[in-house]
């Protein structure tokens, strides 16, 4: 198939691209490679597959874009670029959240409608349920508490009302807090992890006894290539790792991982946070066939092993920078003969320049004005 990836350079965004290229489809990345996260982390995810014959990236934005460039073959859309965070979409970073959540996405559904796509699969958010039940599942009222959560609920809802209007084959998987090698620096256990490596103390938000539904990402991704021939469309589905654990459970088995201990830090508790959120997968068991097949041991590991060679290699890098010295053993008297010289040099020109003016004869300008001439209209 010829699939049309946004996000592409993304966490979970690289890691589809690869499964697919590797599943023989041909890929045209889409990413804006924004500047909420480092540009190289984004570079680096997707080095493995830059080179790849089928795959082609373009680097844009897709709320200014022509999507002309983008729409000639195309048979499927994974739309997973977004503004993510939960915690930084309060205030003017909102307008962020509108552009690149709500208008980005409508625009690719208005712009695909009528084509002969197969299928788009919007990425949602666990985060469009807020604190609502125990267990989430699918019908249950929807009460964000973020602002991203508001934005990610009002691209799911386009494309349910593009899906009902225009028929077109669009599903939604709702993820919850994925994970694995390559997520994003903002999220808890990137940042754990950086911690932990720089022997600093982590940071937890509350008192840690929130808990998460963790998805390790290549579940996600079984998922996602699946939703793309499976008979989904209009479908809303709850994709979880089925791996609940409260902050500091999963801090424990970091530390277990890791084989290292770590101070803890207690932080207020961050507007927009919730504080459980527990997939109901029956649905996606029932449509999928799907059972998550990896713990969170086990994809923490997996983590901690990426994030080891990250952090050495971002180490090395800064040291790198670090080491290119400004110059500090200037010879000042040599300098400053040399500039001496320059000016001398410089008078000397000056001087022989204007001894060959006065040597040369002046020349005269003589304006004559024939009597004969015409006198100018003084109109002209
Ligand atoms: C994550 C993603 O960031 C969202 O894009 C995604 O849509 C969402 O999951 C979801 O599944 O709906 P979040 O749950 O906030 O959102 O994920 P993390 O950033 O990994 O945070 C998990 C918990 O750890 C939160 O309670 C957060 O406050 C806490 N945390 C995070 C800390 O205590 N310390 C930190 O340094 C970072």
């Amino acid at each position: 198939m010829k699939i049309l990836v946004t996000g592409a350079a993304g966490f979970i965004g690289s890691h589809v691209v690869a499964r697919l290229l590797k599943e023989g489809h041909e890929v045209t990345g889409v990413d804006s490679f924004d500047i909420y996260y480092s540009r190289g982390q984004k570079e680096k995810n997707l080095m493995p597959v830059l080179l790849h014959p089928n795959f082609k990236l373009i680097e844009d934005n897709l709320t200014t874009m022509a999507l002309v460039k983008v729409q000639k073959g195309t048979e499927a859309i994974v739309h997973l670029a977004g503004q993510p965070g939960v915690r930084g979409s309060w205030g003017s970073s909102f307008n962020r959240y509108v552009a690149n959540n709500i208008q980005a996405t409508q625009k690719l559904l208005e712009e695909f409608k009528g084509s002969k796509l197969k299928r788009f699969v919007y990425a949602s958010s666990s985060s469009v349920y807020g604190d609502v039940g125990e267990i989430l599942s699918e019908d249950m009222r929807l009460e964000p508490k973020s602002p991203y959560g508001v934005t990610k609920l009002a691209g799911e809802q386009l494309c349910q009302i593009y899906h009902q209007e225009h028929k077109m084959p669009t599903v939604a998987l709702r993820f919850f807090s994925v994970y694995g090698p390559g997520q994003r620096p903002d999220m808890a256990f990137h940042r754990f992890c950086q911690s932990i490596l720089h022997e600093a103390a982590i940071s937890i938000y509350g008192d840690g006894k929130q808990i998460r539904d963790y998805t390790y990402v290549d579940d996600v991704v079984d998922v996602v290539t699946a939703a793309l021939s499976a008979d989904v469309a209009g479908q809303v589905v709850n994709v979880g790792g089925g791996s609940p654990a409260t902050l500091l459970e999963a801090i424990a088995a970091l530390e277990e991982v890791s084989g290292q201990k770590c101070p803890r830090t207690f932080l207020e508790r961050q507007k927009g946070d919730v504080f459980s959120t527990r997939a109901d997968t029956a649905k996606l068991e029932k449509l999928f066939g799907f059972k998550p097949k990896v713990s969170l041991k086990e994809g923490l590991a997996r983590e901690w092993e990426w994030m080891s060679r990250f952090v050495q290699s971002e180490d090395e890098e800064r040291s790198i920078k670090a080491n290119v010295q400004p110059i500090t053993d200037v010879d000042h008297a040599a300098l400053a003969e040399f500039k001496a010289d320059e000016k001398a040099a410089k008078k000397a020109a000056r001087k022989e320049k204007s001894s060959r003016k006065a040597k040369s004869p002046k020349r005269k300008i003589v304006s004559e004005i024939s009597s004969d001439a015409p006198a100018s209209d003084p109109a002209e």
